[in-house]
């Protein structure tokens, strides 16, 4: 039984201090990934693991999205997430979810950290289900018939092997998909990856995904924040979580090692 804490009443839970991920077995693997599914994000605190450990564990969540122009020594299963002096942007600016281009996008997400600035560098989550559920009733209905085109517009191209964004794959998702596990709605568009909802004409398509898009924004009741600690690994489930990384702490560092985990084809409300 995993034993732990709520982050705030309806997104994200914290497991108690002392347990190691890598000594989980299968039932507790199951366990962490419904736990996932049903508050979003999951913190793991003062996790000891290498990253040929992190690759492995990876491969017991499901099959890891791969990054074949890693730097040697990086296992392909892991996506580097760095920001340091040089850089002018970091990976995750903005809300989204991860790689939703993909026509089987990402279920779980594990981003263990290793180095952390001295402060700021924290992670929002919004819960999605919550986003949905928070729509009128004549929202909910209209956008539940609604699909959506995801560009590989946010993708990190550098890391993928491929040369151009064209070579990366685009897909028709639902605006609102229904999570396998739980069984619940939660809005599925994102500004990192959707370019236009498709039954609408392109000028309603922008003023709808803008409008989402504030919801999921300015809707701080429905949102979560983590902070880091070097050793801490968050579990966010893609379905029902976008996120938001800070880039607030300029010109220091920060490093951490991200897997990503295939999920299925969304499921659209019938
Ligand atoms: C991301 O996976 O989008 C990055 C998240 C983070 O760096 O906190």
């Amino acid at each position: 039984m995993l034993t732990n804490w709520q982050i705030t009443p309806g997104l994200g839970s914290e497991l108690d201090a002392g347990l190691q991920l890598i000594e989980l077995g299968d039932g507790d693997l199951h366990e962490l990934k419904q736990l996932a599914a049903e508050r979003g994000v999951v913190v793991a605190r003062s996790q000891v693991m290498s990253l040929e450990q992190q690759a492995a564990f990876a491969h017991r969540l499901g099959e890891p999205l791969t990054s074949p122009a890693n730097k040697a020594g990086v296992p392909p299963e892991l996506l580097i997430i760095k920001a340091d002096e040089t850089s002018k942007h970091a990976a995750g600016e903005g809300w989204h979810s991860d790689v939703s281009s993909e026509a089987e996008p990402p279920g779980l997400s594990m981003l263990r950290m290793q180095e952390v600035p001295q402060s700021g560098g924290d992670t929002l989550f919004a819960n999605m289900y919550a986003a949905y559920d928070s729509l009128s009733p004549a929202l909910q209905a209209f956008t539940a018939t609604l699909t959506a085109r995801h560009d590989p517009l946010g993708h990190y191209l550098y890391l993928s092997g491929a040369a151009t964004l064209a070579e990366l794959p685009s897909s028709i998702h639902p605006v609102v998909r229904i999570h396998p596990q739980t069984g619940r709605k939660a809005l599925y568009v994102n500004v990192g990856f959707v370019s236009r909802i498709m039954e609408l004409s392109r000028r309603e398509s922008t003023a709808l995904l803008q409008l989402l898009y504030d919801h999921v924004a300015y809707s701080a009741n429905i949102q979560c924040r983590v902070s880091w600690q070097p050793g801490t690994v968050v579990f966010w489930d893609n379905r029902c979580v976008q996120h938001f990384a800070a880039f607030d702490y300029f010109p220091q560092r920060r490093l951490g090692y991200r897997a990503t985990i295939r999920g299925e084809k969304p499921i659209a409300v019938k």
